[in-house]
């Protein structure tokens, strides 16, 4: 066996299924997760007519690894639109069967493990995949924790010269999962600069830009690229998709674009690896990355949603909206901690929501690893408002019973 696979950790739902092994939730009240990050609105009925509308001729045929031009060219329609970044839709975007398998397969066809002290940086808390990524591409992690005190940004400057000097690759997460923070163009630069430096490639995971609540749009890599005269984009590589932005998280349709001498090689990977989409799924999503009606009300969903829920969980816990994403990322009062029972305050927090109130959140501490002696997920949960939003402020009026009962 491939001895890598040792090195991958617990997923965080496997860790919270043992959490919660020995607890009965209260029964007089129903089951409501605010645990997985599942986008729950309905998928648009545009989207399924294309999806039907291929059916007869999209099954009959292999599709290539490269995607239709069809579907290259909506996709480089749609970051005109969007970012304002002219894009050559036959070298510089590359369709992929979502953002997840796209962000572990980049990392297998960037990362050189014959190279000493291979290391991939990401931040921390973060998305679980980058970890594993790195850990089956024959590299280190190195984790960046994420400061509350400046909305939640990755302190890059905390990462030694040295380990920027054995970078092969960076994760970064814009809008983040999950404290949604937005990563702004000084950031950017500060992150370019290195990359120039030392030479490591930049995967841009942005898959929550469309579901924002300030008035500007969440900022983009190749956006920001742009505005920094890098209209090569080098060494720089944005991953996208459907999921979200159209609520199809089972479609499984996304794209990548970038740096056309990366796009190359990811091409060659993914052909051997058989990364090719649907074209029943290429179909819907050249319609999916069309349409912007759709996106912009399932937008103002989230708005309503969050601008109701948000002020019931703020009287109780310290939460505040985010810039961009469908989470809360809260955290709980210290004394929650139960040192006797090897709980932190995230995992008490969620054990004893769930017994007395039939709610599951997610603790912090399992999108985190713990560094020099601090996991910087301990102490807060993250909650997903992708349900309806009658049940999440029946969540939202659980958590305050559930807190006033406490205090
Ligand atoms: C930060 C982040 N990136 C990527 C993904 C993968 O999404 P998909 O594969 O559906 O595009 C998720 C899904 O939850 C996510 O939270």
């Amino acid at each position: 066996m491939n001895p890598l696979l040792s090195r991958l950790q617990p997923y965080p739902f496997e860790r919270l299924r043992k959490l919660f092994a020995d607890i009965t939730p209260n029964p007089a009240l129903r089951p409501i997760s605010l645990g997985i990050g599942e986008p729950k609105h309905a998928a648009p009925d545009f989207l399924k007519q294309a999806l039907a509308a291929s059916l007869d001729t999209g099954l009959s045929s292999y599709p290539a690894t490269a995607g239709t031009p069809a579907l290259r060219e909506a996709c480089a329609a749609w970051v005109q639109r969007r970012y304002g970044v002219a894009l050559d839709a036959a070298t510089q975007v590359l369709p992929v069967n979502g953002s997840r398998e796209a962000l572990f397969a980049f990392a297998q066809t960037v990362i050189d493990p014959t190279r000493p002290g291979a290391t991939v940086v990401m931040p921390n808390p973060f998305y679980q995949i980058y970890e594993g990524a790195a850990f089956l591409g024959g590299a280190e992690p190195h984790y960046v924790a994420c400061d509350p005190a400046r909305n939640f940004a990755a302190d890059w400057d905390s990462v030694p010269e040295a380990v920027w000097a054995r970078t092969q690759l960076l994760f970064v997460c814009s809008p983040g999962n999950p404290a949604g923070a937005v990563m702004p163009l000084d950031e950017w630069q500060r992150l370019f600069e290195l990359s120039d430096r030392h030479g490591f490639v930049i995967a841009s995971d942005e898959c929550y830009s469309e579901i924002y609540f300030r008035d500007d749009a969440p900022l983009g890599g190749l956006e920001a690229a742009q505005r920094l005269g890098r209209t090569d984009f080098r060494r720089l590589m944005m991953f996208t998709s459907l999921s979200k932005r159209s609520n199809v998280p089972g479609l499984r349709s996304g794209f990548v674009a970038g740096d056309a001498s990366l796009i190359k090689p990811f091409l060659l990977y993914r052909t051997y690896h058989g990364g090719a989409m649907s074209p029943v799924v290429q179909a819907a999503s050249v319609a999916a990355w069309g349409d912007e009606d759709h996106v912009v009300d399932n937008r103002r969903q989230y708005r309503e949603k969050f601008a109701q829920v948000t002020p019931l969980l703020a009287q109780v816990l310290d939460v505040a909206l985010p810039d961009a994403s469908f989470y809360l990322w809260a955290a709980v009062p210290a004394s929650f901690a139960d040192a006797a029972a090897g709980l932190s305050a995230d995992e008490a927090f969620a054990r004893e929501l769930l017994a007395q109130y039939n709610v599951t959140v997610l603790p912090g501490s399992y999108l985190a690893r713990e560094v020099g002696g601090a996991n910087p997920g301990t102490g807060r949960v993250r909650m997903a408002l992708v349900a309806e939003p009658a049940e999440c402020l029946e969540a939202a009026g659980r958590i305050q019973a559930f807190l006033s009962r406490r205090a």
